[in-house]
């Protein structure tokens, strides 16, 4: 028996099976609108079987997006946009989530297939990017961010608030805030980014106090029958993991105690000079298991599980309770299909797919 066709239950919402498809850019919005484009990326991976579809990093203000052509969620307009997404994601099936992000310092790139690097400030598209400290990212990004005064802060911090909200309003049942991969959140956690000598810098606690200030925030307004999820990068792959991960085991506790439901593990990605094991199937399982056994509370993580029986150990062995498969959802959005049949599931096509396909496919 499968247990990656199991159900999960989170709150009030129940994923079909453990399968997710994670935040994935599309690159492809005009000034923070959904576009057809996205209507349809996202029907068709919530078609092909994934208990859960979650939206690509979404920015809470304008200065906060990767690159000029991300989605946004900073007016009541924009989240009106993700209506149609939201109604199509759930009549396919699937629990519709988003994810909400500001990128700082790694904010106002070209997209990746356009050079992935910081917009020249002579260029029409350029904007400040704002961070802890007045520190770059380097590589690719070299850009020198400036450094936030409290006002920003505090405005940031309303801004993932009145994100939430929309989110909410636009139909959303499941929210992710996006603490990782060297962006705003992350950042303020890292030694190497943050800098700053007031309550936001320094101490754990103090690196920790922009994360959990947001996070307590954003859970007064998103109700408590709905999952309120972070993904966060509990190692950087540079120096200890076992260093990296007893502050993140420490946090994530007191992530638990401001209303966090569940986090999907993953990768700082504050540091060009991170050295991560990409060659090993499924690495980030063992390093997922000891938020989940040592924090207590439930996980997710990506990076290279989108392989069935990768997918299926992960879960089997206690390491995550969802499995995020990215790219291979890219290749084929039915690859929960894929998975089910590879697996051996019981009337696998009536687990993943809608009927007028799974009526020809269960025999097939
Ligand atoms: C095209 C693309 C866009 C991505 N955009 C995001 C994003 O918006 N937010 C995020 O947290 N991760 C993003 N990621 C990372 C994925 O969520 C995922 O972690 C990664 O693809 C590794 O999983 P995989 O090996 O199954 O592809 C992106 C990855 C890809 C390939």
């Amino acid at each position: 028996m499968s247990v990656l066709f199991e159900p999960f239950t989170l709150k009030s919402v129940t994923l079909r099976n453990r399968i997710a498809v994670p935040p994935m850019c599309q690159y492809s919005a005009t000034d923070g609108q959904v576009a057809d484009w996205h209507l349809q990326n996202y029907a068709s991976q919530a078609r092909g079987g994934a208990g859960l579809v979650i939206v690509e990093a979404t920015a809470v203000a304008p200065e906060g997006r990767i690159t000029p052509n991300c989605l946004g969620i900073w007016s009541d307009e924009l989240a009106q946009g993700f209506v149609p997404m939201v109604q199509a994601i759930k009549a396919h099936g699937s629990v519709p989530g988003i994810q909400i992000a500001h990128a700082g310092r790694k904010a106002n790139a070209n997209r990746p297939w356009e050079g992935d690097d910081h917009i020249s400030a002579d260029d029409p598209r350029y904007w400040e990017t704002i961070a802890p400290s007045a520190i770059a990212f380097g590589n690719n990004l070299p850009r020198t961010p400036r450094a936030m005064e409290l006002d920003d802060i505090a405005r940031v911090k309303a801004d993932f608030v009145a994100a939430a909200r929309r989110a909410l309003d636009a139909g959303f049942e499941w929210l992710e805030l996006h603490f990782a991969h060297g962006y705003l959140a992350q950042s303020f956690f890292s030694k190497d980014a943050n800098q700053r000598t007031d309550a936001y810098g320094g101490s754990f606690e103090n690196r920790s106090r922009f994360l959990r200030e947001t996070l307590a925030a954003v859970r007064r307004v998103w109700p408590e029958k709905f999952p309120l999820t972070m993904r966060f990068g509990v190692t950087e792959f540079n120096g200890s993991i076992d260093e990296d991960m007893e502050e993140a085991v420490t946090l994530t506790r007191l992530f638990k105690d401001d209303g966090l439901d569940f986090m999907s593990v993953s990768i700082g990605f504050s540091t060009p000079q991170a050295q991560i094991p990409w060659a090993t199937k499924g690495f980030m399982g063992p390093i997922a298991k000891r938020i989940r056994d040592e924090a207590g509370l439930p996980v997710a993580s990506a990076w290279g599980f989108g392989y069935p029986d990768v997918a299926e150990a992960a879960v089997r062995n206690a390491e995550l309770d969802v499995v995020m498969v990215g790219k291979a959802h890219l290749a084929n959005p039915h690859w929960a299909y894929e998975a089910a049949r590879a697996l051996q599931v019981e009337r696998p096509s009536w687990a993943t797919l809608p009927a007028p396909h799974a009526h020809w496919l269960e025999r097939y």
